[in-house]
């Protein structure tokens, strides 16, 4: 085991470093920034279907529901296709209005997930158009999808997810350009534009890698905090709930994720010098809301963590730590957003000196409904 472990303490801390590299595996040879095209066979044989598609709808569970959140806000504002995302588990006992026209893409990183494995079947039985988004080859939902595309992030040990989430987001944000494209929502220049941009993520992901120490140092000063709040507005909404979902899952910690707005509906009556709010702040689209929400927090007492773009100086001034990350178009942000949420979340539960690969009472692959 330590072998695997490649030097590493645990199997998450591993897997987290990974992410470069397995990003780039995602999209090594589907995305040719060259030529200025992206090959996916399950995408390219099924063209007409996700063209047609009246609408997306996205089914999984856990971290790949998030990455679906994700996947929503990117497939909207690309390739301006109305997506809705559904837990797994709760899709099948609604009677959902679902039918031919709609094409469902279901996400799962063992692909053995019972629950979405039962909304596929519920799919296509009223005849959607289903495709896998899975990590594991050859697993049962892969084989039960009409077409799909491998996320090769390579093994996933720790139960918490991590470089399944950031890949699962590469390889929806491909489909998303891919349609884009196909369909004109984006002309050929901001194409080739999002296409370079991707492909720099993993080298921007190593650069975020580097404030390890510093974020270990934060996780120091709040791993006794009895609950965290994390807060995140458009794309980087799904990211405040995967934060507190790593934060529960591997440390016991409690935490919610928020989207930063809706903070003033409830979350904010929490808010006192006992409470550590992890703010993700970079500077793009809602940039100046979330530095309002800021100050309500710190005119709370809360403890501010803000997640930012190098070089902000603004929320610096108003945050007790922040942690920066590169800069980038806002649509792949939760990739570089994700990564030191993740960090912080491992170095509290080493500190707590919880079971960091195996927490308690949870699964790596949940095949019971
Ligand atoms: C379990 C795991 C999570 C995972 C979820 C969905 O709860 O502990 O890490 O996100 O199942 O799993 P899947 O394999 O379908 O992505």
């Amino acid at each position: 085991e330590q072998i695997e472990k490649n030097g590493f303490d645990h199997f998450m801390l591993k897997e987290i470093y990974e992410q470069p590299k397995a990003i780039t595996d995602t999209y090594r040879g589907r995305m040719l920034v060259e030529q200025g095209l992206i090959k996916m066979a399950g995408v390219d044989d099924n063209l007409e279907k996700f063209l047609n598609a009246k609408r997306i709808v996205i089914v999984a569970c856990g971290t790949s529901w998030h990455a679906g959140l994700v996947a929503e806000y990117i497939f909207e504002d690309l390739a301006r296709i109305p997506v809705e995302v559904e837990y797994a588990s709760e899709f099948r006992y609604r009677n959902p209005v679902i039918d031919k026209d709609d094409v469902l893409i279901a996400i799962s990183q063992s692909g053995e997930t019972a629950d979405t494995m039962a909304a596929i079947k519920l799919a296509k039985q009223k005849g959607a158009f289903v495709f896998g988004v899975c990590n594991v080859v050859g697993s049962s939902i892969s084989r039960e999808t009409h077409a799909g595309a491998y996320t090769h992030a390579g093994p996933e040990i720790g139960v918490a997810s991590t470089k399944a989430f950031t890949t699962q987001i590469t390889v929806l944000s491909l489909i998303a350009l891919k349609l884009a494209k196909a369909k004109g929502t984006i002309n050929n220049t901001d194409f080739h534009y999002y296409l370079q941009e991707l492909e720099i993520i993993p080298d921007k992901i190593t650069k975020a890698l580097e404030s390890n120490e510093h974020i270990k140092a934060v996780a120091e000063k709040y791993k006794e905090s009895a609950n965290f709040l994390y807060l995140g507005r458009g794309f980087n909404f799904p990211v405040a709930l995967e934060g507190a979902l790593k934060l529960k899952e591997i440390s016991y910690i409690h935490a919610e994720g928020y989207p930063a707005a809706e903070m003033k509906h409830g979350p904010i009556a929490l808010i006192d010098e006992q409470m550590p709010v992890v703010v993700i702040a970079t500077k793009k689209g809602h940039y100046d809301k979330v530095v309002s929400n800021i100050q309500e927090i710190k005119s709370r007492k809360g403890k501010i963590i803000g997640i930012v773009t190098e070089g902000d100086e603004n929320v610096r001034e108003l945050a007790d730590y922040v942690i920066e990350i590169p800069d980038s178009t806002e649509a792949f942000t939760p990739l570089l957003t994700t990564i030191p949420l993740q960090l912080l979340s491992y170095h509290i539960a080493v500190m707590l000196g919880k079971n960091v690969d195996q927490p308690r009472n949870l699964a790596k692959s949940v095949t019971v409904e």
